[in-house]
């Protein structure tokens, strides 16, 4: 339920947080600066580790150069890996193909990424698209649904929108999610440079399966502690 967001720029420190933290209380994400200069190895290694990980590299591409990405991600035995929803239905067909031999097995989920939390309205129309983020994200994510993959990473506000609008198995990721400790102490992280923040809590209850909280546990100075802290935020939060 808890990803851990590895932002690091180099493989020792992230290796170093892994070691501080349980793999039964969190998965990994490996983003673009630290896959960047650590590569399939640190991947690897976290594996071996047993983390599961997801490869956050936001594949954007013609479909088959996307399919040829996913196909190598697949092969490194990610759990999970994603690609722009906005790359449109032949690249998302392209991406589903591509995974189909992995994903039949309970291998390798695909996912997509909406609208990035930094597109506001205007953004959004300086690239020629007349839609409110919130129209946006949910056409992109129908095109997600339509092509067969299986989720997509959306901002916790978006998360219930979702639920609301498409049925069936469909994993969601999301963001922008941070416990109430860091949010009324200094401690641990408070809301950073996100702007719209949930508390984990509340994204569960809006149907968020999986939350990707990167500082709040990867700045503590117990990480392990930082997350039980937040396991048993949510769950007192929903027993109450
Ligand atoms: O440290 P923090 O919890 O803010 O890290 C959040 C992680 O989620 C980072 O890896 C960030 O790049 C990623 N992310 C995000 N907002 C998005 C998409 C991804 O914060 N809309």
């Amino acid at each position: 339920m808890i990803i851990t967001a590895l932002d690091f720029n180099n493989p020792k420190d992230a290796l170093a947080l892994a070691d501080k933290i349980d793999p039964q209380a969190s998965r990994v994400k490996v983003g673009k600066e630290l896959f960047t200069i650590a590569g399939p190895a640190l991947v690897e290694q976290l594996q071996r580790k047993g983390f599961d990980v997801f490869l956050d590299l936001k594949f954007h591409d013609i479909p088959n150069t996307v399919a040829g990405a996913l196909k190598a991600a697949a092969s490194l035995g990610v759990w999970m890996v994603n690609v722009h929803a906005s790359g449109g239905p032949a690249m998302l067909s392209a991406a589903r193909a591509a995974i189909a031999p992995f994903m039949d097995t309970g291998g390798t989920r695909v996912i997509g990424v909406t609208v990035l939390t930094s597109m506001d309205e205007e953004q959004l129309s300086a690239t020629g698209v007349a839609a409110t983020p919130a129209q946006q994200v949910m056409r992109l994510a129908s095109l997600v649904k339509q092509a067969g993959l299986d989720g997509v990473v959306c901002s916790p506000k978006e998360v219930g929108l979702i639920r609301q609008n498409i049925d069936g198995p469909f994993i969601t990721v999301t963001p922008g999610v941070r416990p109430i400790a860091s949010l009324v102490s200094s401690a641990g992280g408070q809301a950073d440079d996100q702007r719209r923040v949930m508390t984990p809590a509340d994204a569960v209850a809006a149907g968020s399966d999986y939350l990707v909280i990167g500082r709040p546990i990867t700045q503590a100075v117990d990480p392990q502690q930082a997350l039980d802290a937040i396991v048993h935020e949510l769950h007192a939060t929903t027993e109450s």
